[in-house]
């Protein structure tokens, strides 16, 4: 194979040089995640990262050396892969985004599952086999089943397939508890007793009902988290099938993948002003009798005041500081463009604006920047939530498109509230608050947001691109 001449003429023997080069991609994948974690380095880190995987991929082929039928079945693999991936990328809305990732993740995590037992197979059929071998493929087949049919539920729910409200039954944990203990068992058997293939499929079975048991009780408005949990699993058991398979760059790769789903995890639930516990098991999203009087219809005898184009138009266009909140309905009806449109006008005439970005604003860590960034919006007018905060307080106008949970006061003052603890946008400290937004009904969390109701309020009803456009040339004309 030419790799393996390249190597031998830059004097390395074949082990050398693939060890060189998985270092390679690792360094890469250090070096792409680090660029993830700014929105400008975001997408010179997707590049990085996937440029470290094809070198990983090369080394790969070239250790293992694959001939005959079998190197035609893993070029029509990469193939399909390829397409398939490429052409799923290309078409996602960016609000779909979400249950792509669970779509992508649970496939990683069966793949993981699938290629330990392959392995465990080989070697059990050559009878050497060893306790770190059977621990690295059990965790492997349990870990990455579970992900596999978890995110399947993941993405049912979010692609609404079913239900988004938790599937709960009375003395639901202890029977998840049971199966549970159930793998434990299995799996205790497989690395003690048996190197029995149909006791691992039986674990498998059993991992996948798990996954099943674990994500159903799960509200769709936390699938995000649940799917940066499952993409931690996914990790650790890509790095286990590495032990099996004694691949370094598996291992390196897939404990990265674990670290960051972890830490993105945590700070989701931080974000939220809940618990990882809560998210799991707390059911939150499920319709009570006491809620459900709330939501869109509580609050309904109270006043609001709306205004027109022409009205809001003048109030911007003769603000000194104007603060943007964007929220999941701007992502909805794709108004990135033309709000960058407004903000620039609004510049041109001496307005001071900058863009308030909640960290879980939108459906999916970094949605905001993503689509702001879409639409060349300079990143020094991007301010995180802890930055701006303190600054609505001095804004003539908050301009508030297509968000609601972010900026719901009773996250403050609300303890009964669902979202009480959040941390949210102070945009009900601006002396002007516009809402824009289609309607009164509520958002993600399905609660009430008495801001829409406070007197320094304005609703600008509609579609956010429609009345962002009409905004434009209300602006234009003042
Ligand atoms: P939401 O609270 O979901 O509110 C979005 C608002 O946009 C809705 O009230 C909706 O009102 C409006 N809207 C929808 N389509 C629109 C359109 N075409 N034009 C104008 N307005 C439109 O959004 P948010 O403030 O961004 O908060 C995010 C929520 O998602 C939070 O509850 C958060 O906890 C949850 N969540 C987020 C994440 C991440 S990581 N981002 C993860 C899990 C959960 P109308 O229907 O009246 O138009």
């Amino acid at each position: 194979m030419s790799q393996i001449n390249l190597l031998a003429a830059a004097g390395f023997t074949l082990d050398e040089g693939v060890s060189l080069l998985y270092l390679l991609a690792a360094a890469l994948f250090i070096l792409g995640l680090k660029q993830l974690s700014s929105p400008k380095g975001a997408r010179q880190g997707n590049f990085t990262a996937a440029f470290g995987m094809l070198i990983a991929i090369i080394a790969s082929l070239t250790v293992i050396r694959p001939s005959g039928g079998r190197i035609v079945l893993m070029a029509v693999a990469v193939i399909v892969g390829t397409f398939i991936g490429a052409v799923l990328a290309r078409r996602v809305k960016m609000t779909a985004m979400p249950q792509m990732v669970a779509a992508f993740n649970g496939v990683g995590g069966g793949a993981a599952a699938l290629v330990s037992i392959g392995e465990y197979m080989r070697l059990v059929s050559g009878s050497s086999h060893g306790v770190v071998l059977a621990i690295s493929v059990v965790f492997s087949v349990v870990v990455g089943s579970l992900s596999f049919a978890g995110s399947a539920v993941a993405f049912a729910k979010l692609q609404e397939m079913m239900t988004g409200v938790p599937i709960t039954y009375a003395g639901q944990q202890i029977v998840n508890g049971i199966v549970l203990l159930g793998i434990i068992g299995f799996a205790a058997v497989v690395i003690g007793f048996s190197s029995s293939i149909p006791i691992l499929v039986i674990l498998l079975v059993i991992s996948l009902i798990l996954g099943v048991a674990f994500v159903l009780p799960i509200g769709g408005a936390d699938m995000p988290v649940v799917i940066s949990l499952l993409n931690a699993f996914t990790g650790l058991a890509v790095a286990a099938s590495g032990f099996a398979l004694g691949n370094t760059v598996l291992i390196v790769g897939g404990t990265l993948v674990g670290a960051s789903g972890t830490l993105l995890t945590k700070m989701m639930s931080d974000a939220m002003g809940r618990s990882l516990s809560n998210v799991l098991f707390a059911a939150v999203g499920k319709v009570t009798e006491s809620s459900a009087g709330a939501g869109a219809g509580a609050g309904q005898d109270q006043a609001v005041r709306s205004g027109t184009a022409d009205d809001i138009g003048v109030l911007l266009a003769y603000s000194q500081k104007v603060i943007i909140v964007p929220g999941y309905g701007l992502a909805v009806a794709q108004a990135q463009h033309v709000i960058r449109e407004l903000a620039d006008l609004l510049e041109k005439r001496g307005v001071e604006v900058s863009y308030a970005i909640h960290p879980v604003a939108g459906r999916m860590p970094g949605h905001m920047n993503v689509l702001l960034a879409e639409a060349d919006v300079k990143y020094d007018q991007l301010k995180e939530m802890d930055e701006i905060n303190d600054e609505f307080k001095l804004a003539d106008v908050a301009l508030i498109v297509g968000a609601n949970d972010v900026v719901n006061p009773a996250a403050k003052t609300d303890p009964g509230s669902p979202i009480y603890g959040m941390p949210i946008l102070n945009a009900e400290e601006a002396k002007n608050i516009i809402f824009m937004k289609r309607s009164m009904r509520p958002g993600f969390a399905g609660i009430d947001n008495q801001l829409m109701f406070d007197a320094k309020t304005i609703m600008f009803f509609g579609d956010a691109k429609e009345s962002l456009t009409k905004l434009v040339a209300a602006v234009k004309s003042s």
